[in-house]
């Protein structure tokens, strides 16, 4: 190839990035991710496509091993596909080294797991602090800011606390207010109500459906439940590292008025340990 096609190849490309779904958060295109285990190679991810708009709620579902997990460590950067392409707010990320794509991550990206992932001997204030003292804010900025989180998520007066004196619904609050202190573009969770009860699990998609409403937070969630699913606006479903289905939800349902119509509980002893 001479270098004059080269070169137009390049600006062709770049016109691309610009051109292709313009303002949208994330835009995957033929992405494939094969993990290679030495003697077996698992083709995990066989050619998504997929495009996310500013303010959109996403549903990720599909069975077990379908790629949910995969997919969502991609779009996190916290892991690179194989190949295809993936832009992020229009920025090609798909080919940055490990370094790079840990600080986009820590600018653009807020991710809530299953498991919580907080530290034990942090106080949930500490706990949400902590994407801010990578980011070197200073001190009275950080603390302002991982009250206001503590806050949004119904945990004022609990900043003290440590992991282990709240309940699971209130410790998946503290990691959603960590995933929301650094302003990110978009908020990225991995089953986030697979550990909680279906009462706490229903607090959680308030809380996601109210940042989504006011605040015009793009979410993007994996679930296995239809039932939390139908909180989002739009389902994708997964099949063998492939999306099978994408629509959007008919008859979206509202969290606040759903936690309205149940019986009213009054938290126990157990979640107030050490208050
Ligand atoms: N780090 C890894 N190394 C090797 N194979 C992996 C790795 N992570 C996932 N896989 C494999 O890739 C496929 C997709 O896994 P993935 O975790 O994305 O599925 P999932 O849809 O999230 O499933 P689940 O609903 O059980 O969480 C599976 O076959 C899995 O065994
Ligand atoms: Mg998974």
């Amino acid at each position: 190839m001479t270098f004059m096609t080269q070169e137009l190849l390049q600006i062709h490309s770049e016109l691309q990035v610009q051109h292709d779904a313009p303002g949208a958060v994330i835009r995957v295109e033929n992405l494939h991710k094969i993990y290679d285990l030495g003697e077996v190679q698992i083709h995990a991810l066989r050619g998504v496509s997929l495009t996310i708009h500013p303010g959109e709620f996403v549903a990720i579902m599909g069975a077990s091993g379908s790629g949910k997990s995969t997919f969502m460590n991609i779009i996190g950067c916290l892991d690179r596909p194989t190949r295809g392409a993936y832009w992020l707010e229009g920025q090609d990320v798909s080919k940055l080294s490990k370094i790079e794509l840990a600080h986009i991550r820590n600018r653009k990206i807020g991710f809530v797991f299953q498991s919580f992932n907080l530290l034990a001997r942090t106080s949930a204030l500490e706990n949400v602090e902590l994407p801010l003292i990578y980011a070197t804010q200073p001190h009275e900025e950080r603390l302002k800011r991982a009250q206001e989180a503590l806050r949004i998520v119904g945990l004022e007066g609990r900043e003290d606390h440590y992991p282990s004196q709240l309940s699971g619904g209130q410790q998946q609050r503290v990691a959603i207010a960590r995933a929301l202190v650094n302003n990110p573009t978009i908020l990225l969770a991995d089953e986030p109500t697979g550990n909680l009860d279906s009462r706490k699990s229903i607090e959680i998609m308030e809380i996601f459906q109210r940042l989504n409403r006011e605040k015009g937070l793009t979410i993007m969630l994996v679930t296995h439940e239809p039932d939390i699913a139908r909180f989002a606006r739009r389902t994708v479903v997964f099949s063998d590292g492939k999306v099978r289905r994408d629509a959007p939800v008919e008859g979206m349902a509202d969290a606040a008025q759903v936690l309205a119509g149940l019986p009213l509980v009054v938290e126990n002893q157990s979640e107030e340990v050490g208050a």
